[in-house]
């Protein structure tokens, strides 16, 4: 691990919450200790799924003050871009896979003036992030196949991470590593001990239990894999 001290957040996927109780999923993990929220657009092109639109997190950033990180599973991200921005996105966080031109995708992210997270499917190896490092906010690792929430953690893409914690840090860069699917009080340790900081927690936060106990284990879970 490297000696860098970071904030460690956990942000609930919205993908496993109730959409008929939206308002009352947000309260819930805004009381429970949620760092921001994720929410996981899906086109039905790039993944298998559809999910939701530039609407929904409009919807969603009138209940809350958190940032939004929105994973964008989608082609041609950089088209959709401005409508998520206006939406109230804090990250708009797109895949390395749907990009002909990925430094150019952060270009139009950045212009308009909100945060950019470029993100790599479990098979997708390292190299194809290593040169927008020093231009991005977040590096996401998928840890299951994008488009479905529930699914179980890939431990491959560990040195994933690593190489990504060691890529930032040779560079001095305080960017986020987010770690996404099948994250829980059991897998999130390891993840954290490689180096991610950004924890994405669909059914760990929402399915099961009560929010808030779910949170409190991840926040455990993450803190002790991290001082470890
Ligand atoms: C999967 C999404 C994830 C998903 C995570 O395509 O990117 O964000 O909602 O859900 P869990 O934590 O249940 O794997
Ligand atoms: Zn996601």
């Amino acid at each position: 691990m490297s000696s860098t001290v970071r904030a460690l957040r956990l942000a609930p996927s919205l993908l496993s919450a109730d959409f008929a109780d939206l308002a009352g999923a947000i309260r819930a993990a805004e009381e429970g200790g949620a760092d921001a929220f994720h929410l996981d657009v899906m086109d039905g092109h790039f993944v298998p799924n559809l999910s939701f639109g530039p609407d929904l997190v409009r919807a969603v950033r009138a209940r809350t003050r958190l940032p939004l990180d929105v994973h964008l599973m989608i082609e041609r991200p950089a088209r959709y871009a401005p409508a998520f921005a206006k939406a109230g996105g804090t990250t708009l966080v797109f895949h390395l896979e749907s990009a002909d031109e990925p430094g150019e995708v952060v270009r139009v992210v950045r212009d308009l003036g909100v945060e950019v997270g470029a993100a790599l499917k479990p098979g997708t190896p390292f190299d194809r992030v290593q040169p927008l490092l020093d231009r991005i906010d977040q590096v996401l690792v998928m840890s299951v196949e994008p488009g479905f929430s529930g699914q179980r953690f890939l431990p491959a893409v560990l040195s994933k991470v690593r190489a990504a914690r060691s890529g930032l840090d040779a560079i001095g860069s305080r960017a986020d590593i987010s770690i996404d699917g099948g994250v829980t009080s059991e897998t999130a340790p390891a993840a954290a001990r490689a180096g991610a900081s950004f924890f994405v927690c669909g059914n760990s936060v929402f399915v099961g239990g009560t929010v808030g106990d779910n949170l409190r284990a991840l926040r455990r879970a993450v803190t002790e894999g991290s001082t470890s």
